[in-house]
């Protein structure tokens, strides 16, 4: 009998590749519980992913983050959406490999614009759509080695519907699990 993986399912990627969205859906496959670290953050200080960087800058922003993943190490079986961000940290990679299995969900800089230019949300990526598009490229640039430490990396198919690639992670991560 194949025995049942205790750990996390990390899903990880760039700002507007569907993590808290398929996140969900993944964990109701799986029967799983789901957290996401933006939204646990936000509880934990009762203030804004934007009020953070606002009043405490993106470092303040990133301790809170970092404690997050430390408290998340420590719980099992959760499909777990990462803020975009947190794989720039040795420190949250080392809670994320001891304690589950990582997935980066890679997606085109186009798509992650077409997904991200009406939400107001993310502080990184304030300005108009040209401008935004080069923060996009720019920061994928930047991140796109340390997104590549995940265990599994699965592409978005653009035109994909998030249920059909939540399918396709689904059957994908079978082999692992
Ligand atoms: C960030 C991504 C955001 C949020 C914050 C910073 C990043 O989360 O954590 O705005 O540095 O990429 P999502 O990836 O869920 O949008």
């Amino acid at each position: 009998m194949k025995h049942q993986f205790e750990g996390n399912i990390y899903l990880l990627g760039f700002m507007g590749s569907g993590k808290s969205t398929v996140a969900p859906i993944l964990a109701k496959k799986l029967k799983r519980s789901f957290l996401d670290t933006d939204q646990w953050i936000e509880n934990e200080t009762r203030k804004s992913i934007s009020q953070i960087f606002a009043e405490e800058g993106e470092d303040g922003f990133r301790q809170q983050e970092m404690k997050c993943f430390e408290i998340v190490s420590q719980m099992r079986q959760l499909v777990v959406a990462a803020g975009g961000g947190a794989v720039l940290y040795l420190k949250n990679w080392l809670n994320m490999k001891k304690s589950g299995l990582t997935v980066y969900i890679r997606c085109t800089p186009e798509l992650l614009l077409e997904r991200t230019k009406a939400d107001e949300t993310r502080p990184l990526l304030a300005g108009k759509e040209e401008e935004r598009f080069n923060k996009i490229k720019n920061l994928l640039l930047l991140r796109a080695p340390y997104y590549d430490y995940a265990d599994i990396i699965i592409e978005v198919v653009p035109g994909e519907s998030v249920k059909f690639f939540a399918g396709r992670l689904f059957q994908h991560l079978e082999e692992y699990i």
